[in-house]
C-alpha cells in the first residue's frame, strides 16, 4: 500500500498551523500524524510585515509538529489569504487539434492557457486556475470534455491572483527554513475543502473563513468556485472593542471574548437574570478589576456592534459577487471567528441567509484539536494539496486544477500518462 506524507502550513495573523498527515492511495481519508498551532508575530491581515519575526513564528510551529510526526518537514503546501487576493473570471476558446475531432487532454490543456492569458501587472501572481464549466461546439455545462467529439473547446475559469511581493516573503520565509513550497491554496478554498459538502457547493454556497486579522471568501455556483474575495476585518476587532470599552488590556479583552463564547448557554441565563456578578475578574484569570457591566451590555453593547459590522461588510462582498441569488445554501462560516458569541444569530438576521458553522471532521488520526472551526484552512490544506501529491514534478499543481473536477482515478491516471508524454 503506497502511503505519502503531505505537510501543511497555514501562516495566519494569529497563529502559525502545521499539520502533517499520511494519505494512502486506498482511502480517501488522511491520518493525521502531527500538528502545532504557535502564536504567529509579523503577520497582518494576511501580510507578512516582518519576514524574521514570521520566520521565527512558523519554525516554532514547523518543530514541534514534526517532532509529534517523528518526521522531518521537507516540503509543504502553505496558505495565502488577505485582501492583496483578488479573482477573475476569464473565458478560453481554442480548435480542437486532433484529426479525428476528439476532444483529448492536451486540448483540455491549452484551452485552459488562452483562459489564463489575462493581463497582469508583474506585481501580481496567479495561484489558483479552476475550470468552472467547459462546452464543447457551443453546448456548456460540461465537467470533462475529454472524448467527446467537436472542433471547438471552450473554458470557462476561475483565477485567483496574489500579491506576488508577499508571495516573495511567505516563500523567504520558507527557504529560510528549508521547507520546500509545494504550492500557495487560498485559506477560503482550503477551508471550503475541509467544510462544505458537495450539496452545498451544487447548489450553491458561500464560504467565509472569520479568522483574526482578515475574512476570506469563497462562493461556489453550480458546483464550482465562481468567487473569491478578501476583507481586511477579523475577529481581532472584536476583542479590540472588548479592551477599548471595558478598559482592559488586549489580553484580557481575549479571555473575556473566549470565556463568553464558550459559556453560550449560561451567558443567556445570566443575560435573562440581568445578574452583574456573572463577569468575575478571578473566573477569567484577568489581573483587571471589570467595570459594573451585566453580560447584556457586554454583548449586544460592544460584541454586538462589531459582527454587525462584520456581517455588513460580508454581505457587501456577496453583492458585489453578483452571485448573491446563487447561494441557496447560505454561508458556512470557518475561522476562530465563527465561535464568537452572537456570530450565527446575528449573522443570520443580516444577510437573510442561512448560516452553519463549519467544523472540519473529515480526517483520523490525531485530529481533536484539528476539529475546530479555526483549522478548518489548516486541515483543507492537506486534503486539497493531496490531491495535487501524484507527482514530483513543479507543474503539476496546474494540471491537477484543470482536471480537478473529474474523479480522483481519472486525475490520476490520465496526468500521469499526460507526464509520461511529456517526458523525454
Ligand atoms: N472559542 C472561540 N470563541 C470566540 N473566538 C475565538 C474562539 N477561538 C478563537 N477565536 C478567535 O478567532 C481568532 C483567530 O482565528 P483564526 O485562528 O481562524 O485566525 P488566523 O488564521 O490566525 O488569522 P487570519 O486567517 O485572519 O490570518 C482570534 O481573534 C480569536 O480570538
Ligand atoms: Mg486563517
Amino acid at each position: 500500500m503506497a502511503e505519502s506524507l503531505i505537510c501543511g502550513i497555514d501562516i495566519g495573523s494569529t497563529k502559525v498551523a502545521t499539520i502533517v498527515g499520511i494519505s494512502s492511495e486506498d482511502s480517501d481519508e488522511i491520518r493525521i500524524i502531527g500538528f502545532n498551532a504557535a502564536p504567529t508575530r509579523g503577520v497582518k491581515k494576511g501580510l507578512i510585515v516582518d519576514i524574521d519575526q514570521a520566520s521565527a513564528s512558523v519554525e516554532k510551529s514547523t518543530e514541534k509538529a514534526e517532532r509529534m510526526a517523528g518526521h522531518q518537514i521537507k516540503e509543504a503546501f502553505v496558505t495565502v489569504g488577505g485582501p492583496h487576493i483578488s479573482s477573475i473570471n476569464s473565458h478560453g476558446i481554442v480548435a480542437v487539434a486532433n484529426p479525428q475531432f476528439e476532444v483529448v487532454e492536451e486540448d483540455v490543456l491549452r484551452v485552459i492557457d488562452a483562459a489564463r492569458a489575462i493581463s497582469l501587472s508583474n506585481t501580481r501572481q496567479i495561484i489558483e486556475v479552476t475550470p468552472r464549466e467547459y462546452s464543447v461546439d457551443g453546448q456548456g455545462g460540461i465537467n470533462n470534455p475529454i472524448g467527446m467529439s467537436g472542433v471547438r473547446l471552450e473554458v470557462d475559469t476561475h483565477i485567483i491572483t496574489a500579491s506576488a511581493t508577499n508571495l516573495k516573503n511567505i516563500d523567504k520565509v520558507l527557504n529560510d527554513l528549508g521547507v520546500k513550497n509545494l504550492g500557495y491554496i487560498f485559506s477560503g478554498v482550503a477551508a471550503a475543502d475541509s467544510v462544505l459538502t458537495d450539496t452545498e457547493k451544487d447548489l450553491g454556497v458561500a464560504l467565509v473563513d472569520i479568522g483574526g486579522g482578515k475574512i476570506d471568501i469563497c462562493i461556489y455556483v453550480e458546483g464550482a468556485l465562481s468567487y473569491s474575495s478578501s476583507i481586511p476585518i477579523g475577529a481581532r476587532h472584536i476583542s479590540n472593542d472588548l479592551a477599548v470599552g471595558l478598559r482592559v488590556s488586549l489580553d484580557s479583552a481575549e479571555k473575556i471574548k473566549l470565556y463568553l463564547s464558550n459559556n453560550k448557554q449560561k451567558v443567556e441565563e445570566a443575560m435573562k437574570k440581568k445578574d452583574k456578578d456573572f463577569l468575575s475578574s478571578a473566573k477569567m484569570n484577568i489581573p483587571e478589576k471589570l467595570p459594573d457591566a451585566t453580560p447584556r451590555e457586554i454583548v449586544d453593547g460592544i460584541i454586538g456592534p462589531r459582527i454587525e459590522e462584520i456581517f455588513s461588510y460580508i454581505k457587501e462582498e456577496i453583492v458585489k459577487s453578483e452571485f448573491e441569488k446563487h447561494i441557496p445554501s447560505g454561508l458556512v462560516i470557518t475561522g476562530g471567528g465563527a465561535l464568537t458569541i452572537g456570530m450565527v444569530e446575528q449573522g443570520k438576521r443580516i444577510v437573510r441567509l442561512p448560516i452553519r458553522i463549519g467544523i472540519p471532521d473529515k480526517a483520523s488520526g490525531l485530529v481533536d484539536e484539528v476539529m475546530n472551526p479555526m483549522y478548518a484552512s489548516t486541515l483543507g490544506l492537506v486534503y486539497y494539496g493531496g490531491k495535487q501529491m501524484f507527482s514530483d514534478d513543479t507543474s503539476y499543481k496546474d494540471f491537477n486544477s484543470i482536471l480537478k473536477n473529474f474523479s480522483m482515478n481519472d486525475i490520476i491516471s490520465k496526468v500521469k500518462k499526460l507526464f509520461k508524454q511529456f517526458l523525454p
